[in-house]
C-alpha cells in the first residue's frame, strides 16, 4: 500500500461512506473519481436527514406546533454552521438557494433590477473568464442580452491558467461585476483571487466568485476572500443535492432587490403593492429545501470534524502522487496545470485519438467512474481544440491505489484501443 505525507486516514473515512463498498459489473470495486460533480455522502448526513424525515418533517417559519418549530430551529441552524463554515460576519449573509447556478443567476438578475449605483445597464460592463462553468457564462449572456451592458472576458494560457496580462484593459471603470471561479471545475486551476479583486475594488466593481470547486475542498473564508458575493453548493461538498449557498455582504443584500417572488419573502402584501422581509428571508421566496439545509449543515459539520486544512492537504497529497502518475501513461495529455502547485483536486486529460467518451466506457467496465464530456465549460475545450476530456477528481476519501488503478484502466484503454 503506498503511503503519502499529509494523507488522511482513508481507511477510517471510508467507512463512513457505504456506497463506496459498492461492487458493480464482474464484481469490481466502485473507483469513485466523479467528485467535482457530485461527491459522495457519509452517514453522518444521511442519519440527519433520516432522522429529520421521520421526527421533524414541516414547514419553516410559518408553525406554531412543535414540529414547525423544530423544524424552523433546524433550517436555522443549519445556516449558522454554513456562515460559520465560511467565516460570514452574519448568519443574514448566508442566502440557501437550490444550487450555484441559482445562486449566480440570483445575482446577474439583482444587479439587472437594481437602481444605481449597482445598476447593468447598456453604459456597462461585465467581466467573466473563459474558464467559467457555463452557469457563470449563460446567466451574463442573459442579463447583456437584456441590459445592453458589454461581455468581456480573461482569456487562458497554454497551461491551462487566467491570462490577467491585460487585466487593465479588462477590468475597467465601466466594469460593474467581475465574476469569476476560484477553482476550474474541469482544469482544477486555482485562481489569483487577490490580483483580481484588488483591480475590481480599484474601479469600485463588485465581485462575485464562484467557489462551487472550492468549497468542498479548502478553507474557505468569504472575509479573506474580500469578494461580495461568494456561491457554492451542496451536493460537491458529502451534503444532499438541491441545496446551494449565495453569501452576499449585508448591506448589498439590504440595497439590492429580489429576483423571485412569493411567500416567505415579505413584510406585507396588499393588492397594490408589498414590502419585504430583510435578507436573507427577502431572497427565499417560497417554502425553501428544508431538509437539504439541514443535511448541509450536517456535511459543514463532518467536513469540519476531518479539518479543512487536513483535506486540502490530502488532495494536495494525491493530485501530486496522480499527475506524476498520469504523465507516465504514453500519449496523455493534461488539460491544464500538469503540476501539483495552484491547482485543485480534478485533472482533465486527453488519451491520443481516443474519443473522452470511449475512454470513460472502458473505464467504466472496470468500475471505475469518472465524467467525460466538456464538463459545462465547453469554451475551455475551444480554446484548446478538443471535444472533449476525461475527468478524474478526487475527494477526503481517494486513495493512492485508486490512482493506480485509473493508471491501469487507461493502460486497458490502450490496449483495447491498439
Ligand atoms: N459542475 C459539475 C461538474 O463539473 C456538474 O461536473
Amino acid at each position: 500500500m503506498i503511503t503519502l505525507p499529509g494523507l488522511l486516514d482513508t481507511e477510517a473515512i471510508r467507512k463512513d461512506f457505504p456506497i463506496l463498498d459498492r461492487v458493480l459489473h464482474d464484481g469490481k470495486k466502485l473507483v469513485y473519481l466523479d467528485n467535482a460533480a457530485t461527491s459522495q455522502t457519509p452517514r453522518q448526513v444521511i442519519d440527519v436527514l433520516s432522522e429529520y424525515y421521520e421526527q421533524h418533517n414541516a414547514n419553516v417559519h410559518r408553525g406554531v406546533h412543535v414540529l414547525a418549530e423544530e423544524a424552523t430551529a433546524l433550517y436555522e441552524g443549519a445556516r449558522d454552521k454554513v456562515a460559520a463554515f465560511i467565516n460570514a460576519p452574519s448568519r443574514n449573509e448566508v442566502i440557501f438557494t437550490k444550487n450555484a447556478s441559482e445562486s449566480l443567476n440570483l445575482v446577474a438578475n439583482m444587479l439587472g433590477w437594481a437602481d444605481e449605483p449597482y445598476r447593468v445597464d447598456s453604459d456597462t460592463e461585465v467581466v467573466i473568464t473563459e474558464m467559467e462553468h457555463h452557469s457563470n457564462i449563460v446567466p451574463w449572456q442573459l442579463l447583456s442580452q437584456r441590459t445592453g451592458a458589454k461581455l468581456k472576458w480573461f482569456g487562458l494560457t497554454d497551461d491551462g491558467r487566467l491570462d490577467l496580462s491585460n487585466i487593465e484593459e479588462v477590468i475597467t471603470e465601466k466594469t460593474k461585476i467581475v465574476s469569476f471561479t476560484l477553482v476550474s471545475n474541469i482544469m482544477g486551476t486555482v485562481n489569483p483571487v487577490e490580483a483580481i479583486v484588488r483591480r475590481a475594488q480599484d474601479v469600485g466593481a463588485l465581485v462575485l466568485i464562484d467557489a462551487s470547486q472550492a468549497a468542498p475542498h479548502m478553507v474557505l473564508d468569504v472575509q479573506a476572500l474580500q469578494a461580495d458575493f461568494v456561491a457554492f453548493t451542496g451536493h460537491k461538498m458529502c451534503g444532499p443535492t438541491g441545496i446551494g449557498v449565495l453569501w452576499g455582504r449585508q448591506e448589498l443584500l439590504e440595497d439590492l432587490p429580489p429576483f423571485l417572488g412569493g411567500g416567505e419573502m415579505i413584510e406585507t402584501v396588499s393588492m397594490h403593492s408589498s414590502t419585504y422581509a430583510p435578507a436573507p428571508h427577502k431572497f427565499e421566496a417560497g417554502t425553501p429545501p428544508i431538509a437539504q439545509a439541514v443535511g448541509l449543515g450536517a456535511a459543514v459539520d463532518y467536513l469540519s470534524s476531518i479539518g479543512m486544512d487536513k483535506i486540502a492537504q490530502h488532495e494536495h497529497a494525491l493530485t501530486e502522487y496522480a499527475v506524476k502518475r498520469l504523465l507516465e501513461v504514453p500519449d496523455l495529455r493534461i488539460i491544464g496545470p500538469a503540476t501539483a502547485e495552484d491547482r485543485g483536486a480534478a485533472i482533465s486529460f486527453t488519451l491520443g485519438d481516443i474519443h473522452p467518451h470511449d475512454v470513460g466506457q472502458v473505464l467504466d467496465e472496470q468500475g471505475i467512474a469518472v465524467r467525460v464530456g466538456h464538463h459545462c465549460a465547453r469554451p475551455v475545450c475551444l480554446r484548446y481544440g478538443i471535444p472533449a476530456t476525461t475527468r478524474a477528481s478526487f475527494y477526503l476519501y481517494s486513495t493512492p491505489a485508486e490512482v493506480d488503478a485509473l493508471v491501469d484502466g487507461l493502460e486497458h484503454v490502450r490496449n483495447f484501443f491498439g
